[in-house]
């Protein structure tokens, strides 16, 4: 692990954040409209959901979503396992569409839709139930039973969500894979959640390109998860694929002679609702497995009270379902409150960087949630772009996925905000399942690069790796002191990976167990947490996670490369870029066509959002006598700094210095 002190002192951008003094109160405006209005409403939740938690969520879990059966007990709490709403039986996709449809929402806007080439749609209520039940029906015809897995690899389309929905409906476990991923990751996720049906689409449309989905699924499918019985097409982009008889059928062919009339199945609480992969440090991607009822309660509440939902509002989260924020705040989260969410196919490309504002102006957004990386890039394009559009609908500004850096969190609220915005810093993973620390619009007053305090429930402290609590200000490991509802439930099939994981590295706190985060961060005399970043091998890029022992089997699979070891550099954008250094087989040589080609070689691996920045070929690199790589100075060579610590512990530090020559 890295030590979060040494953390402090070595990034420079802390020392500005510890001297950041600017203080954003909410207006007495927002305020007054918000659903949690002052700090004290804060204060007496959080201090309620403290003293007795299990009361807190009980009462919600009644007041806010509808339970076929009630349960007999709130929480059970065998660290490391954890229950809640033990025999509560409910069904997410009956929160999220069927109970609205007894109300005016019947014909409110669930999904407003816009596809990267313009076109669009919009889905009331009513319509995405019925979409909804005829694909659950679909699943059914196609052998999948409550407790089967089924894969989703799609574009930024609804139908994305229909299939997420129609899976919660009967009670088959969806595991996402993002569409950028490769069909060698693919693969290895469906093999790992033994999938049985895979939904994809033809392609999407991705920066201007048509991206291939069907095809990949296909080179997936032709090298292992045998376990894949049929797929399920979308035709989105209608460039030809092949299809397989009697494997692969047509979304539209099958939709429309399936009845819509599919009651939700009865699910218990703790019946798992998906499962989906991260990186970890070790190679493996982990499947992160969340169940059902403690997961609809916190994505519910979350959403309400950090976006502040209105009715009227529009909200547009512009992540992919096929990470964490899609399925929590795209599709389940506001779906569940029976707010409208958008969902945008496209991300910022040559032929329209502003897209994200024409979408903002086209349709009113009133709250918008973005990534810093997202916002870094804007800075870069110029604020020209967005003010060459009218943002004035938006009335609440979001972030997620890494630290923002406080001079990207001012132009985020001068220049999209109009300086009227409140911004929620919104800290969390993908274990996590929701939002854990960040401000509550209505209450908090906001810092540039806090993620400010804790939500109601959430009991996070910093330590050290004794689990002793450090002084404020001071670096140290997150931890999370108590069980809250959306917390993962496991590692798929590897229950020992998620002890280890996430129990183990801080044994304990006043003498329980806590969860350990992988971050370090920093909490300021009022109680603010500055989240430092992974202490793990775990990367940030571009707010995506990647694993360097993952890139780095990435590596070594392409028959020049002997040993490899990969390491995050600080990058303006992209926040952090993938830096490896490789040495190569004795036939093979170092060039420049090598390097691409091995940067290609990821890509085809693991995909696009793997593409290493730089590739260092040496010709040793630092080992310990164990014949560990030692990537703390690896770190410091490729970051260009000095290189400090105790070089004793590497066989031969002059391999240290050729490293550093050759930079
Ligand atoms: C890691 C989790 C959950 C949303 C998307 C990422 C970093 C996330 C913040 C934030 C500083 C953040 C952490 C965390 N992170 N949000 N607001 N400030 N860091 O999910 O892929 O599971 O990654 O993202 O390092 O551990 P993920």
């Amino acid at each position: 692990m890295v030590n979060p002190s040494e953390q402090v002192n070595k990034e420079k951008n802390i020392e500005s954040v510890l001297q950041e003094a600017r203080l954003f109160p909410p207006s007495p405006e927002f305020s007054a409209d918000a659903h949690i209005k002052s700090l004290q409403d804060y204060e007496q939740l959080y201090a309620k959901a403290k003293t007795d938690p299990q009361a807190f969520w009980a009462e919600l879990a009644e007041q806010e979503l509808h339970w076929f059966q009630k349960w007999d007990q709130v929480l059970n709490w065998q660290p490391p396992t954890a229950q809640w709403f033990i025999n509560g039986k409910l069904n997410i996709s009956y929160n999220c569409l069927d109970r609205h449809l007894t109300t005016w929402r019947r014909n409110k806007a669930a999904i407003i839709w816009e596809g990267e080439p313009g076109d669009s749609r919009t889905i009331t209520y009513g319509e995405l139930h019925r979409e909804v039940c005829q694909f659950a029906n679909v699943l059914k015809d196609m052998g999948v039973k409550k407790g089967d897995r089924v894969g989703i690899y799609m574009p930024m389309i609804p139908e994305a969500a229909i299939a997420m929905l129609a899976c919660a409906r009967i009670g088959a476990p969806h595991s996402v894979v993002f569409g950028g991923f490769s069909a060698e990751a693919l693969r290895d996720r469906l093999e790992d959640a033994q999938a049985k049906v895979v939904v994809t689409a033809d392609g999407g449309f991705r920066k201007d390109k048509v991206v291939p989905l069907k095809s990949e699924v296909d080179k997936a499918l032709e090298h292992g998860a045998s376990s894949v019985e049929k797929v399920i097409v979308v035709e989105r982009t209608k460039e030809p694929v092949t299809m397989k008889e009697g494997r692969d059928y047509w979304w539209h062919d099958l939709q429309k002679t399936a009845s819509a009339d599919c009651p939700a199945e009865i699910m218990d609480s703790e019946d798992t609702l998906f499962i989906l992969y991260t990186s970890g440090s070790t190679g493996k991607p982990k499947g992160v497995v969340h169940t059902t009822g403690g997961y609809n309660l916190y994505t519910h509440m979350t959403t309400k009270w950090i976006f502040d939902l209105k009715d009227t509002d529009v909200y547009w989260c512009t992540a992919d379902v096929g990470w964490i924020t899609g399925h929590s705040y795209i599709v389940y989260g506001p779906l569940s409150n029976g707010a409208t969410s958008l969902m945008y196919e496209g991300v910022p490309r040559p032929s329209n960087p502003g897209c994200f504002w024409d979408v903002v102006e086209k349709y009113g957004v009133n709250v918008f949630y973005t990534a810093p990386t997202a916002i870094r890039s804007f800075i870069q394009q110029g604020e020209h772009i967005p003010n060459a559009r009218n943002l004035s609908s938006l009335r609440l500004l979001g972030t997620v996925g890494e630290p923002i850096n406080p001079e990207a969190w001012m132009w985020y609220h001068r220049v999209i905000g109009g300086g009227k915005c409140p911004i929620v810093d919104t800290w969390w993973q993908t274990e996590t399942g929701g939002v854990m620390i960040t401000p509550l619009p209505g209450a908090t007053t906001t810092k540039p690069g806090s993620a400010t305090r804790p939500f109601p429930g959430i009991i996070a402290d910093v330590v050290d790796k004794d689990g002793n609590a450090v002084p404020d200000n001071a670096g140290g490991y997150l931890v999370i002191k108590h069980p809250w509802p959306s917390m993962l439930r496991t590692v798929y099939n590897n229950p020992e990976r998620f002890q280890k994981t996430y129990w183990e590295p801080i044994t304990s706190v006043e003498g329980k167990p806590v969860y350990f985060a992988g971050d370090s961060a920093r909490r300021d005399k009022d109680g603010y947490f500055w989240i430092m970043g992974r202490v793990d091998d775990v990367m940030n890029i571009s707010g995506h996670r990647l694993g360097s022992m993952e890139l780095e089997s990435a590596l070594v699979s392409h028959p020049a490369v002997a040993e490899a070891s990969v390491v995050g550099v600080p990058h303006e954008i992209k926040g952090e870029d993938i830096y490896a250094f490789v040495t190569l087989e004795n036939n093979y040589s170092a060039s420049d066509e090598l390097a691409k080609e091995l940067k290609q070689h990821v890509v085809t691996e693991i995909g696009a959002i793997a593409r290493p920045g730089t590739i260092q070929f040496a010709e040793a690199l630092p080992k310990t006598r164990s014949g560990k790589i030692v990537r703390r100075f690896l770190r410091q060579i490729a970051a260009g700094e000095d290189i400090v610590g105790d070089k004793s512990t590497v066989v031969d530090p002059s391999v240290l210095d050729k490293l550093r020559e050759k930079v």
